[in-house]
């Protein structure tokens, strides 16, 4: 009765009207004129998505009807205003829990009918708590009873509203919509916002208002702006207060994110509303909140972070052992050598070419690789040929683990063998005979890592290739958990009412996969299933390989998905070998930290197109601070290993990729860091590169900063990016920045833009002031640099402080014996400086060596020539102390300090 009593003081607004903010079922086409369309009776709104021409829209609501505050937040019921209009889902629940003093979750789903949720165990999230948390940092609120359904969330210490989804006075949003296939909510935003994420896009790493960022895994080559290979529907929002808060809506079903003037927007075509709301304050806090729903990313093996070379078109074993020769004799660091899938018999899965490629000689090139201390890793893609007699597919047919069509038979597709079944996943059997199938890949070959490719899943044929069907599965498996209403009468699951805007034009969803109507173990279709594929894919994998290897797992992933980072790296796909690309690395880069899947690079030197000596240093240069560093390139493209350009660019090579390999030690840290939880004493980590504006959020000169990055909090980045350029102007925000190989002073205290000499054999790297960067001695491998001794390079902030730490274990195993974290701080007073090193090491198997010493010491930013040097209380002598007054340097080297205890050294 009272509910009654409540609809009778509602306006009567929910006739149909042309709402073009709202649901718009298509009543024409892209291309039917305005005169036709509304002779149909129909909308006509040129603005914005199509369908242009679409049917009157009910303008129903939703009302809140009941909120009940519960130990943890509230539960709220919502109607719509009139059930009889539309298809408005109704009665809606929103849940709003308050999960941790920086968490929140809102959850908007129907309370009657199970609709589509991504699996815990495919992609995780956190139980809420089961008693509420201390103060939070956060405060909710939202409409009341009777009136029309909106939230927000404020942060309390400044009262910022950071999300409310009311829609806003300019109509650039409209309130809550809740149907089957169309899901619809937004926020409003302060003007001249600063919003960054929802990938995989590429696109700057601030994003504009104006554009749509559509996520719906799509193998394509890397246009600007259109959704690609993974989907991250996580954004991370910077206030000019300098607080951040990140917002994750974890779904998975194809959508489109629009960004206004004042407003960013969700158009989802299934699934629930399932928000998690993180309030930092601070960037790294953000995105180190957000890790712990989706899972943090692991600690890989140190031979990953290595340099990597492959091409897709090494013709044989022999061209392999050749890349390898030439790396050695242009005393150029290798790792790992790569193939792509050149290597395999008639492009099948877990296969060698017999005639190119043959076992024997694969086996003992694999061998003499690992002697030396070099890996080997290979491609494969999930499309498993159709052929009976070939074990993959037989075996897979016989556990009846591949996706389905509709009519219950073996989907097929195309990829590079031809025609192929796929893999499916979700079905309990799979990862038993994807580890089955690496198995008996491992027992020819013992490669240590595997490439996996193509996983969107990528299809020559848009949907299924054929109607040949040559076999009928025997389970009889009900399609459930989804539900579709009945009076969809006609529905089309490639086009669904609402398009997407897939590709930038609003294709069908099957286009290059599979039609979203193949069905997936216990029912689940591909229509909402399809973004999982690669993290399923990635994950069965991984787990596959430390089962068998028992060591830390490899794998490369292009389709990515929130949680892909706990096991697996990734490449940015298919570039090309253009300067844009190169620029555009960064930010792709950038976003996959913020992402959670930190060990990412781009193909250095470009993948599509032939590259030159000139962008190829430039491209050297860069990509050896990528956290994943590896040159590759395309099948008919010019050989671009770093020495096929003549000595300069070979020189430059060596130079920059020894770089790379005497910070290893710092790279390795930080993955360190963030694989692991913080506690709240010390400073959030979770990334490996960051944006500047991480490290300096009140500084609003960094917001729109990507062409230069951060490693860590103590290394700036700031390459040439420009053809032909021989400077670089950069940023250098407030601290005081020493030149990274003159040691010199290039700003005092920052917060001014520089412009510096930057030649062909050059690019700029910066320590900040404050900071201690642990480093090695190189070599040409991991394996070899990592029983060079240890070195410091201590930069002196303008009160002669700075601090740093340094994580050392075996590097590889999953569980490690032995391991150290040592914190260094180096403190002046009154014209004497003390450093110390303080370790905390466990040792659970004494069999296990000792890290190599601390050999060399440099400080940066000291004023005079000390008289006096001692370490732990003696004398250094003076052969063992070197003071550059030029660059204001200090050297103290032949330490021989042991990493596991602790010491101090002191000058004055
Ligand atoms: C919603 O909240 C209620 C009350 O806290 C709880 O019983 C219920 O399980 C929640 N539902 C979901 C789907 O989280
Ligand atoms: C959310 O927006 C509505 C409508 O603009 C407004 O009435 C409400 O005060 C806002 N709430 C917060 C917390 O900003
Ligand atoms: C996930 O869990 C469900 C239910 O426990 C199980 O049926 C399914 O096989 C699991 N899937 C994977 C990929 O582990
Ligand atoms: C940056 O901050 C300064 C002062 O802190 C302010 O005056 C300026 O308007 C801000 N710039 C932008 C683009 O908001
Ligand atoms: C290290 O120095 C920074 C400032 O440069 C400071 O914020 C931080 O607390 C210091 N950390 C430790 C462990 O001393
Ligand atoms: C590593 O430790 C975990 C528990 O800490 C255990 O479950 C796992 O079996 C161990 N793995 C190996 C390879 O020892
Ligand atoms: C202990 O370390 C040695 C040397 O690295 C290694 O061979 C052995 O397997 C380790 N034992 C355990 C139990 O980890």
């Amino acid at each position: 009765m009272f509910f009654l009593v409540l609809f009778l003081y509602l306006p009567l607004s929910y006739a149909l009207t042309c709402n073009p903010n709202g649901f718009r079922r298509d009543c024409g086409h892209v291309g039917t004129q305005q005169s036709d369309c509304e002779q149909k009776g129909c909308c006509w709104s040129p603005k914005g998505h199509i369908p242009w021409c679409f049917y009157p829209n009910p303008s129903t609501v939703y009302v809140i009807q009941d909120a009940v505050q519960t130990s943890l937040g509230y539960e709220i019921t919502l109607v719509v205003n009139d059930s009889s209009v539309g298809q408005a889902i109704s009665p809606l629940y929103v849940n709003i829990t308050s999960e941790t003093k920086d968490r929140l979750h809102v959850k908007v789903f129907d309370p009657k009918n199970t609709r589509w949720e991504i699996p815990q165990n495919v992609s995780s999230f956190s139980n809420p708590p089961s008693s509420p948390p201390p103060a939070s940092q956060y405060k909710v609120s939202f409409a009341g009873k009777g009136e029309e359904f909106w939230f927000a969330i404020t942060r309390k210490s400044n009262g910022e509203t950071l999300f409310n989804s009311s829609a806003n006075s300019n109509g650039e949003f409209n309130s809550l919509v809740f149907e089957d296939q169309y899901l619809q909510i937004g926020t409003q935003l302060p003007s001249g916002y600063n919003l960054y994420g929802l990938g995989e896009h590429v696109c700057p790493l601030r994003l504009s208002s104006g554009q749509t960022y559509t996520l719906w895994n799509f193998d394509t080559a890397t246009p600007v702006n259109l959704n690609l290979y993974g989907s991250h529907p996580f954004y991370l929002e910077l206030r000019q207060s300098g607080s951040a808060h990140g917002v994750f809506l974890r779904n998975s079903n194809g959508m489109d994110v629009t960004l206004n003037e004042e407003s960013l927007s969700y158009k989802v075509i299934g699934g629930i509303l399932d928000f998690y709301f993180f309030l930092g304050p601070q960037a790294e806090a953000v995105i180190q909140q957000y890790h712990e729903v989706i899972g943090r990313p692991y600690l890989p093996p140190y031979w990953a972070l290595g340099f990597h070379q492959s091409h897709y078109g090494y013709k044989n074993v022999e061209a392999l052992q050749d890349v390898v020769a030439q790396y050695k004799s242009n005393k150029l660091p290798l790792d790992t050598m790569w193939n792509d899938i050149d290597y395999m018999d008639q492009y099948k899965d877990f296969t060698l070419d017999p005639v190119n490629f043959p076992e024997k000689k694969m086996k003992q090139f694999v061998d003499e690789l690992h002697e030396d201390g070099q890996h080997y890793v290979v491609i494969i893609d999930p499309g498993i040929k159709k052929q009976s007699g070939y074990k993959a597919y037989d075996d897979g047919i016989h556990a009846g683990i591949f996706i389905k069509d509709k009519n219950n038979n073996f989907f097929v597709g195309k990829v590079w063998p031809g025609n192929t079944v796929f893999p499916d996943f979700f079905h309990p059997a799979a990862q038993q005979y994807w580890q089955d199938q690496i198995a008996g890949f491992l027992s020819i070959l013992p490669v240590d890592g595997l490439w996996v490719d193509m996983n969107e899943i990528s299809n020559f044929c848009n949907g299924e290739c054929t109607s040949d069907v040559d076999f009928v599965s025997d389970t009889n498996e009900v399609r459930n958990s989804i539900y579709m209403k009945q009076e969809n009468v006609g529905f089309d699951p490639n086009n669904p009412p609402y398009a997407i805007n897939n590709q930038g034009n609003h294709i069908p969803l099957n286009i290059k996969t599979l039609d979203m109507d193949a069905v997936h173990y216990g029912g689940v279709l591909e229509y909402n299933s399809h973004n999982l594929f690669g993290i399923m894919e990635d994950t069965a994998t991984s787990i596959a390989l430390r089962i068998l290897t028992k060591k830390r797992s490899f794998v490369l992933s292009r389709s990515t998905f929130p949680g892909s980072g706990v096991y697996t790296a990734k490449w940015t796909g298919d570039n090309h070998a253009n300067f844009n690309d190169l620029y555009y690395s960064i930010p792709g880069m950038l976003n996959f930290q913020m992402f959670g899947i930190p060990l990412v690079g781009s193909d250095i030197c470009g993948f599509i197109g032939d590259t030159n000596a000139e962008l190829c240093a430039r491209w050297m240069q860069l990509g050896a601070f990528y956290p994943f560093s590896r040159n590759h390139n395309n099948k008919g493209s010019k050989s671009q290993e770093p020495y096929m350009f003549g000595q300069q660019v070979t020189d430059i090579s060596r130079k920059i990729l020894n770089v790379r390999y005497s910070l290893l030690p710092y790279y390795y840290t930080l993955f360190y860091y963030a694989s692991r939880p913080v506690s709240a004493s010390n400073v959030p980590a979770a990334t490996v590169t960051r944006p500047l504006f991480f490290e300096f959020s009140d500084d609003n000169n960094t917001y729109g900063i990507d062409k230069q990055f951060m490693v860590g909090s103590g290394l700036l980045i700031s390459p040439v990016l420009t053809q032909g350029a021989a400077s670089v102007t950069a940023y250098f925000p407030k601290a005081r920045w020493y030149d990274f190989f003159s040691k010199e002073i290039t700003s005092e205290s920052g917060a001014e833009s520089k412009t510096l000499a930057t030649p062909l054999e050059s690019i700029q790297v910066h320590v900040r002031g404050g900071v201690i960067v642990p480093m090695q001695e190189p070599s040409l491998t991991t394996a070899a640099s990592r029983l060079n001794p240890y070195q410091l390079l201590v930069a002196l902030d303008s009160s002669g402080m700075a601090n740093g730490s340094l994580y050392l274990d075996d590097g590889i195993s999953l569980n490690v014996t032995r391991y150290s974290l040592i914190t260094y701080t180096a403190m002046s007073t009154s014209g004497q400086t003390t450093l110390t090193s303080k370790a905390q090491t466990t040792v659970t198997n004494d069999s296990e060596s000792a890290a190599p010493p601390m050999n060399t010491i440099i400080v940066l930013g000291v004023a005079k020539k000390p008289s006096t040097v001692t370490a732990n209380s003696k004398p250094l002598p003076s052969s063992q102390v070197l003071y550059n007054s030029t660059s204001l340097s200090l050297t103290l080297s032949m330490l021989a300090l042991p990493m596991e205890s602790d010491f101090t050294l002191l000058w004055k």
